[in-house]
């Protein structure tokens, strides 16, 4: 069920230059609604002049402590504050929002799950990679960045998942895109993708080619995040639908994305 709750910012750290990583916690853990990967938050960014709520990806959930985590990229003005915060401070937020990547309760052994993540496209993957190793299967993960330094929770997905990276200036892992790592062309029953769109887009267009299952979270630009004011419509196979409550994750058969958009 969805709430408005304050959360307090317990730690905040600097995981590459330009990001922050945000550990929030509810007053009690029973404040914290159950929240599944794939699904964001709408934050309102605690100065005096940003009205909109800015929509931000849950990337990790401790049930037991009441702890949500949230990697940020400093975008704009709200994401910039996002990124200043400091221990101690409060953040308002309405959660959980959308719809986010299924996973098999129990999944047998056909299932080879592949996670793609680019940029700050990673940070809905980490709760995702984590809800399929606590049902006993450790998924594939391939995290793109620019460069190393850009590279994003790296260490926390090694404990859940095998990692391979790639980066656009080959300072680590394979040089190139996602999509020339060797990883990325072995045999998955599903991928799982979230990143720039031109990203998610090849992601998509190799999975229909080769009949593997593919979900992919979209990050339209959102202002209310409930379905009221139609900003984040995306064309999909059944017509116009808001990516706030339809998605932001969608079958790739739903779009109507070309293989060579
Ligand atoms: C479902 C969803 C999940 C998201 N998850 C995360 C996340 O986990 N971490 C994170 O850092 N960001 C995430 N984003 C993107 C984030 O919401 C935007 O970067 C943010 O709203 C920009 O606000 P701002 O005030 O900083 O920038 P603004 O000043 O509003 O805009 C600055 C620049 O960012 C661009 N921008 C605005 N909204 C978006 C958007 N949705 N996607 C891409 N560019 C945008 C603008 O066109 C402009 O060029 C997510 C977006 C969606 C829709
Ligand atoms: S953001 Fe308002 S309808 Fe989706």
């Amino acid at each position: 069920m969805k709430k408005i709750l304050d959360m307090q910012v317990i730690r905040i750290s600097i995981p590459a230059p330009g990001y922050a990583h945000i550990v929030l916690a509810a007053d009690s853990p029973s404040e914290l609604p159950e929240c599944t990967p794939g699904q964001f938050v709408q934050v309102q960014i605690p100065d005096h002049d940003t009205f909109l709520r800015r929509p931000i990806s849950i990337c990790d959930v401790d049930p037991q402590e009441g702890t949500l985590t949230l990697l940020v990229r400093d975008a704009g003005r709200g994401t910039r504050n996002l990124c200043h915060l400091s221990a101690g401070q409060t953040l308002n937020l309405v959660l959980p929002l959308g719809h986010g990547f299924s996973v098999p309760e129990n999944p047998d052994s056909s299932y080879h799950p592949l996670l793609v993540g680019g940029g700050v496209g990673v940070a809905p993957l980490l709760y995702l990679a984590r809800a399929i190793n606590a049902r006993g299967v450790r998924p594939d993960v391939i995290l793109g960045a620019r460069s190393a330094a850009d590279v994003l929770l790296k260490e926390e997905f090694e404990r859940v998942a095998h990692v391979f990276i790639t980066t656009n200036d080959g300072s680590e892992g394979v040089h190139g895109l996602v999509t020339d790592h060797p990883a990325f062309k072995e045999e998955h029953s599903v991928i799982y993708c979230c990143g720039p769109t031109p990203m998610m887009k090849a992601v998509a267009a190799y999975a229909r080619a080769h009949a593997v299952p593919c979900f992919v979270s979209l990050e339209n630009m959102m202002a209310c995040g409930l379905g009221a004011c139609l900003c984040c419509v995306e064309k999909t196979v059944d017509g116009h639908l808001c990516v706030c409550t339809h998605g932001p994750v969608f079958d790739i058969n739903a779009l109507t994305w070309s293989d060579h958009a």
